[in-house]
């Protein structure tokens, strides 16, 4: 049986984490949808590539490979601002929806997080939850991220990279970052990892409970 989980919102809301954690405490897979995003993007700024352009990044995206998701440099700033850039294009987008699909609905259950999973890639999925932050809190979570990990950044690069990226995610003409109507609103701000995972339980156990 499936049950699908969406769960989208902001850069550095908590997503992942809560994503993740859900999955593991339900027994289903999990999917970062961003990594392919970010995976896509990569490519285009190793071949030296453009970012705007559509052809080559339509073409990294059709020629995806799982082990591609692996790489331990699509975290950083440059990578993900390269996602950003791709995933506006339509192509792309379109090229990543069946993987995405097909994930959603496999046996045993499934979340996936990313900006159009409710409104677009599962508009029926059983919960649809959008995890936000306030922009300050956000950019210190990914500050202190990036930080651990040895990369040279400020916290003001952080923010204004993160608002940057927001509002390309957000103003885009296809599948734009938005709340989807059905999806339950969890602001992360003030809640610790166990008070957000907690409250995403609750969420998921009123209607997995009757599914
Ligand atoms: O979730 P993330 O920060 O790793 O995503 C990186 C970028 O990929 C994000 O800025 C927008 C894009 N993305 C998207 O457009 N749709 C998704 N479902 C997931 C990510």
């Amino acid at each position: 049986m499936s049950f699908t989980v969406a769960i989208d919102g902001p850069a550095a809301a908590g997503k992942g984490t809560i994503a993740r954690a859900l999955a593991d405490h339900f027994g289903f897979a999990y999917l970062d949808t961003g990594l392919l995003y970010r995976a896509v993007g990569r490519k285009v700024l190793d071949a030296d590539q453009p970012l705007t352009d559509t052809v080559f990044a339509l073409k990294m995206a059709q020629g995806l490979h799982e082990s591609d998701l692996l790489r331990d440099d699509l975290r950083n700033m440059e990578t993900a601002t390269a996602a950003s850039a791709v995933a506006a294009m339509g192509d792309v987008r379109k090229a990543l929806v069946s993987f995405q699909k097909s994930f959603a609905k496999r046996d045993g259950g499934a979340v996936l997080d990313g900006r159009d999973i409710g409104t677009v890639i599962c508009p029926d999925a059983d919960v649809k939850l959008f995890v936000t932050a306030s922009e300050d809190v956000r950019a210190e979570r990914r500050y202190k991220e990036l930080s651990a990990k040895g990369d040279d950044t400020s916290f003001d690069a952080v923010l204004s990279a993160l608002k940057a990226r927001d509002a390309q995610d957000a103003k885009r003409d296809v599948a734009p970052m938005v709340q989807a109507d059905d999806a339950v609103l969890i602001d992360t701000s003030n809640m610790s990892i166990a008070d957000a995972l907690a409250a995403a339980v609750d969420v998921v156990n009123k209607t997995y409970k009757s599914a």
